[in-house]
């Protein structure tokens, strides 16, 4: 059975009547059949969610009512949370735990959301002050209109939601692209919003890959606005296929985020926070802090520590009990992995631990836990960003240094600093250039807050208020009292 695109409301046949299989990275066969969508695919979807904003029902319910529509989801989403988990670990490879941990997160998203919109009704104009009594002014927000998203294959649902539910929330209408690396769940969102009758036409879901169904999504004259998240390359393009209607776009995109460690800190909890920060969902996270600075008179002990807990760590098939690292997500990202490590390598940096398959696992794209020491500063693997289980670890020996390293990088999505002098940590996190600071952790993430990058990591911040008027355009209505003459002409 081939999935096809969710369009208007309705499952349609793909225009192009190609399809492509899904791979699970732990076992390397192919799961399900998906639809290769193209430029017709795409034109049907975008042309359902004009006539579903300029005609539809959705710009024109109150906030109360759109997130009626959100919650229902929320609610739909947490039934099936076992399932979608599974379907996610088959699909991406990651850890159950993780798999399960995303999945009430994407719940958790829009029924976040489905709050912002229901305060929208309670929310009073913004009356503007002027300076002249005969006028008086106000802001008003209002949906930018038809929206466009592609996504990434790391955090295939969860980030679906993070695009989704502001946009729905804020009144657009949207076309999903999901990865075609991990399209199941995006599938399953559009089985979702069905089930909940959302109107035909508010939310469109087309799978593809980026050349053939996200560069014709992005160039369209009738997308309003694009949200993005993946590589910085992709990122840029789309930015400039934006270019030409002026769209509206917000980008997030990769990184290479840095994490000071002082003295001061507890080894253990150091150890615990290099590693979630970048071992997690295999170090394929956009915000992994994959160069860690040491200060000087920490590190040896740091060092053996840390090598000794990686070595601990349970590798294998997500759904299997107690793996805490699964197969990366494909072959493609396999074969990059390893030839980052065996550039690393040849650039003259330690490979302190891993860098290899693990023996015991002869099928998936499995990595073991890698860690570098004597990184030279200007290695490609200190500077660009591996999405692997890879950490580069460097000692230093002033706050100064630390603050210089770490900000000595084209990137700025996120950094994270660990020390038991919180003014410290506080004048640290202030001088890093990054869009999202970490104090004595690294990674925990909450829908309420912003997120998104400095630098060349991206554009924009989603999640949190800053998600919503992502979606929103703000309008100045300003009126004159028409019992007053202006006096300009007519005297
Ligand atoms: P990518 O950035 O190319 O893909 C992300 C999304 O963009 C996918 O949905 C893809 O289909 C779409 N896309 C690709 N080319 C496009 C085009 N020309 N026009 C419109 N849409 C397009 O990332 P990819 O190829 O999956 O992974 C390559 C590398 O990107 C990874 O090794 C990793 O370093 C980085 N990456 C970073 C992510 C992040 O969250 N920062 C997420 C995924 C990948
Ligand atoms: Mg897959």
């Amino acid at each position: 059975m081939t999935f096809t695109h969710y369009i208007d409301g309705q499952w349609q046949q793909a225009d192009s009547q190609g399809s492509f299989a899904t791979i699970n990275p732990a076992t390397q066969q192919p799961i399900k059949d998906v639809a290769a969508g193209n430029k017709a695919d795409i034109d049907k979807a975008v042309s359902a969610a004009r006539n579903a904003f300029d005609h539809g029902p959705w710009p024109r319910l109150s906030g109360k009512e759109r997130g009626a529509y959100l919650r229902k989801i929320a609610a739909l989403i947490n039934e099936r949370l076992t399932e979608l988990a599974k379907l996610e670990v088959e699909d991406n490879g990651k850890p159950y735990p993780e798999a399960e941990w995303d999945i009430e997160d994407t719940a958790g998203c829009f029924e976040f959301y489905a709050s912002l919109a229901e305060q929208m009704d309670e929310q009073d104009d913004d009356v503007i002050e002027v300076p002249e009594s005969r006028f008086t002014s106000k802001a008003v927000k209002e949906p930018v209109g038809v929206a466009g998203a592609i996504i990434p294959w790391n955090f295939p649902m969860l980030m679906a939601a993070w695009k989704v539910a502001p946009a729905l929330a804020a009144g657009c209408t949207m076309v999903l692209k999901p990865s075609e690396v991990t399209p199941l769940t995006a599938i399953a969102l559009a089985q979702i919003a069905e089930q909940a009758e959302l109107p035909p036409g508010v939310l469109n879901i087309v799978t593809g890959t980026g050349p053939d169904a996200g560069q014709p999504l992005a160039e369209h004259p009738d997308v309003d606005k694009m949200a993005f998240t993946g590589s910085v390359p992709t990122g840029s393009r789309i930015m400039a296929m934006a270019a030409n209607q002026v769209k509206n776009i917000s980008l997030e995109l990769g990184g290479k985020s840095p994490l000071i460690i002082f003295s001061d800190t507890d080894i253990e909890q150091a150890v615990e926070w290099i590693m979630f920060g970048i071992f997690w969902n295999q170090g394929q996270v956009c915000s992994a802090t994959s160069r860690v600075l040491v200060e000087q008179s920490l590190y040896p002990k740091l060092m053996e520590r840390l090598i000794a807990e990686a070595k601990k760590i349970t590798i294998g098939e997500g759904n299997e009990d107690g793996v805490l690292l699964g197969p990366l997500v494909n072959q493609s990202q396999y074969e990059k992995v390893l030839a980052a490590i065996e550039k690393g390598q040849q650039e003259g940096a330690t490979l302190a631990y891993g860098g290899e398959r693990p023996e015991h696992l002869p099928t998936g794209y499995y990595v073991k836990p890698t860690i570098f020491t004597d990184v030279p500063e200007d290695s490609w693997i200190w500077k660009e960003e591996i999405f692997g289980p890879v950490v580069c670890v460097k000692p230093f020996t002033t706050e100064a240094e630390a603050v210089a390293l770490a900000n000595d990088s084209r990137f700025g999505l996120a950094g994270a600093v660990m020390s038991k002098d919180l003014q410290r940590c506080d004048r640290v996190a202030r001088a890093l250039r990054a869009g999202i600071i970490w104090v004595n952790c690294s990674q925990p993430t909450f829908v309420e807050a912003p997120w998104g990058g400095y630098k060349q990591s991206g554009i924009g911040r989603e999640l949190g208020t800053w998600g919503l008027n992502n979606y929103l355009e703000t309008k100045q209505i300003t009126s004159y009292d028409p019992e007053q003459p202006w006096g300009w002409y007519i005297k």
